[in-house]
């Protein structure tokens, strides 16, 4: 399977890259083709509103957005990680949302679903957050949706962590690290939804 991970935090080492990386501990990159985005490192700029993807699709911006644009083609599993700031993604992590409305108009104005391979689409969905505040989570949440469902992802499982916030802190966690790794291997282990 095709596996691709976004990583939405600007703190190197932080809570989300921690629990990303025991996500992807539990997926055999041997058996797997994994790539990591980390989006804090990548140059993408937000979306403009230009209607330059309206009819086609593509969106006319040239930058880092267009590996993840044929990586999020061509993937059967897509892992979307973000911190939760201001009761939402992080900045990293919208800008690149925000970008698949080019995904957006291929599928709602142009009637084009990504096809998905023999695996189906599935995504996974990982959250920290300082406070413990749900709401956070049920922000993050609703957009994250919207970015699944544009880019033909039926179904994600979210998993999330509140009052977690110092640096680190989530490896103090008593369940989060093992949660991750069995999130990972789950989501290479199920099979299509088609069958
Ligand atoms: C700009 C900013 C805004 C934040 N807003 C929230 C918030 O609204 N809710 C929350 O639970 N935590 C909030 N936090 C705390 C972070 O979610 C928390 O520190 C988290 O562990 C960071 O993950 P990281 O180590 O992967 O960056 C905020 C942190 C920052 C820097």
């Amino acid at each position: 399977m095709k596996v691709i991970a976004f990583h939405g935090s600007p703190r190197t080492g932080g809570n989300t890259e921690i629990l990303l990386h025991e996500t992807l501990r539990g997926i055999d990159a041997a058996a797997h083709d994994v790539r990591l985005f980390s989006l804090n490192l990548m140059n993408i700029r937000p979306c403009q509103n230009c209607g330059g993807c309206d009819e086609t699709g593509c969106c006319i911006i040239e930058d880092e957005m267009g590996p993840i644009y044929d990586a999020i083609r061509s993937a059967d599993r897509i892992i979307l990680a973000s911190p939760i700031f201001f009761f939402g993604l992080s900045a990293q992590t919208k800008a690149m949302v925000d970008r698949c409305q080019a995904f957006w108009c291929e599928k709602y104005l142009l009637k084009k679903t990504i096809p998905e391979g023999p695996w189906g689409r599935k995504g996974l969905l990982l959250l920290v957050g300082g406070m413990k505040r749900e709401v956070g989570v049920h922000c993050s949440e609703t957009t994250a949706q919207a970015f699944f469902r544009t880019i033909s992802v039926p179904h994600h499982p979210t998993l999330s962590f509140l009052g977690v916030d110092a640096k680190g802190a989530i490896r103090e966690h008593p369940t989060a690290l093992r949660d991750a790794a069995e999130a990972g291997e789950k989501l290479v282990a199920e099979q299509g939804y088609a069958g």
